[in-house]
């Protein structure tokens, strides 16, 4: 699909790169397509083992798209807003390969309510961890309000997803986020390396231990549809609309 996501099959794990680096790896819902159909399409192949999920060297990914959040909230349509996050979102819930993540530099919104759906995250020292969508007028999403209290407890949560809080590598490694912490520039080779262990363990008790670990999907679906339609709501508050419009004029001053 779009240049901006990059999917490619080594041996067993299959390797979904975000690729759109002037802007930060910002994610638009093309590229939310392309990430979901690179996660759906392998769910019923044996021979795909593992998932690796970076943003290449130096970043991770600046969250949604401002520009289409722009967009819907300032529609006169009454019909909600494209749902290709929430199918991004639906194939992590319902994923059932193990999820590494390469972070080298920022995870914001998504870019970090996506590692709590994901089983091994690797951070450079140069990463950081932050939802602020507090400050975009905005509320949790991505089951993020059920999966970030259960990972890091509930003090941290609030910091994060109520006060928009921003952790370092280290931090979000004392949160229990972050399994592991490299230097700049080696994420990715690290999370090839981590996949490969788990390739070679046996697949069906890694599935069958993997799911025991986990909330049920439906579980995780009813919260982001909860999530979904509250955010929705948001996005066209005049809170929402004055920070997504503040964030374009800022280079304007
Ligand atoms: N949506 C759309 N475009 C984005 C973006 C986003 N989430 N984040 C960055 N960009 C774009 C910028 O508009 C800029 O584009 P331009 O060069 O055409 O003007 C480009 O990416 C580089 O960003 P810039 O802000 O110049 O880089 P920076 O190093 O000064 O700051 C960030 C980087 C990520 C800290 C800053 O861009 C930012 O805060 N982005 C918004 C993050 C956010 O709120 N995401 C949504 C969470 S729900």
């Amino acid at each position: 699909m779009t240049g901006q996501i990059i999917v490619t099959d080594e041996g067993a794990t299959r390797v979904i790169t975000l690729r759109r680096p002037d802007k930060k790896n910002a994610i638009s819902q093309d590229m939310y397509r392309g990430m979901s159909d690179a996660i759906d399409k392998v769910q019923n192949n044996p021979d795909t083992r593992c998932i690796v999920i970076t943003g290449g060297s130096g970043v991770f990914t600046a969250g949604n798209d401002l520009d289409e959040f722009l967009k819907e909230g300032t529609s006169e349509s009454k019909t909600p807003r494209a749902s290709n996050a929430i199918k991004f979102l639906y194939s992590l819930a319902h994923n059932v390969k193990p999820i590494i993540a390469a972070v080298d530099g920022i995870a914001i919104g998504i870019g970090t309510t996506m590692l709590f759906h994901c089983d091994y995250v690797l951070a450079s020292t140069h990463a950081t961890f932050s939802t602020p969508f507090i400050h975009l007028g905005l509320v949790p999403e991505g089951a993020s309000s059920l999966l970030m209290p259960r990972t890091m407890g509930y003090q941290r949560a609030f910091a994060m997803l109520v006060m928009g809080r921003s952790f370092t590598a280290e931090e979000a490694q004392t949160a229990g986020l972050v399994n592991m912490v490299v230097s700049p520039g080696h994420t990715e080779a690290e999370a090839r390396k981590v996949a490969r262990d788990i390739c070679k363990l046996p697949a069906e008790a890694v599935a069958i231990s993997r799911k025991l670990l986990r909330l049920p999907a439906e579980e995780l679906t009813r919260r982001i549809d909860q999530e979904s339609h509250l955010f929705g709501e948001r996005m066209r508050s005049a809170e929402a609309v004055a920070a997504f419009k503040a964030f374009f004029a800022r280079k304007k001053h």
